[in-house]
């Protein structure tokens, strides 16, 4: 994996919701790359958080990275297109959440986004075997959906490889995802698993320091020097 394609998307989820454009604004001028965007409903995980409109109001204020939609919702469908005119780049998905996997991701890719699976700490990756040609991002859960700030669950470094073989085999241009529990002490670990996508969340906001609220540069800087060390 050339280091060049290694991507840091924060998760909004643990920003600042009043100054929500402000923060976006400022993890991009750090120096991330993609705004992870997550979707929770009260019903496929226990938490409820945000929705299309303020995917649109984010591209409204200016937001030009690309958003990466994180799905944690049931069902999925209805909601899709919504997203998609909303601004979303990625749109991704649990598939317990949805009664017809390989017709979602033809609909994600309809509505001109890239699309993607997800897979729950528990959940095998045996999903992949008929739909890897409808994929443009594999998400691997390292921490149940739901909340931010939750401990890594090691058994996901084992899953990232199995899914990097699988994409490496394939030679399609699929991107690999890890969200949950990444930090600056083990982002380095989960890269040399095969991940080229790191989702932080609590890492990224939780770096806000009062004196300037608007410097993720440090964090951003610590990041990518783990990264440059990844074999
Ligand atoms: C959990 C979300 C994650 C979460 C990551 O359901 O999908 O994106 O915000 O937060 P941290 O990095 O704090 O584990
Ligand atoms: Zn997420």
């Amino acid at each position: 994996m050339a280091k060049q394609e290694y991507k840091i998307a924060p998760s909004i989820l643990s920003a600042d919701f009043a100054r929500l454009g402000e923060e976006v604004d400022n993890v991009i001028k750090s120096g991330a790359d993609i705004v992870h965007f997550d979707v929770m409903d009260n019903h496929y995980v226990p938490n409820l958080t945000i929705g299309p409109l303020v995917c649109e109001a984010l591209r409204k204020h200016g937001v030009e990275a690309p958003i990466d939609v994180h799905l944690m919702v049931k069902p999925v469908d209805r909601i899709i297109p919504d997203f998609a005119k909303a601004g979303a780049s990625y749109i991704t998905f649990h598939p317990e959440a949805s009664e017809h996997i390989d017709r979602t991701l033809q609909l994600i890719r309809n509505e001109g986004c890239k699309a993607g699976l997800v897979f729950n700490p528990a959940t095998p990756l045996d999903y992949l075997d008929y739909v890897l040609d409808k994929l443009d991002m594999i998400l691997i859960m390292s921490v149940n959906p739901g909340f931010g700030g939750q401990s890594f669950i090691p058994s996901a470094l084992q899953k990232l490889r199995q899914a990097r073989k699988i994409i490496d085999d394939s030679g399609l241009d699929i991107r690999l995802e890890i969200d949950g529990g990444v930090k600056v002490d083990n982002i380095r670990e989960i890269a040399e698993a095969g991940a080229d996508t790191f989702v932080a969340g609590s890492a990224v906001f939780g770096a806000r320091k009062a004196e300037d609220p608007n410097d993720y540069d440090s964090v951003i800087r610590a990041f990518r020097d783990e990264l440059a060390k990844a074999g």
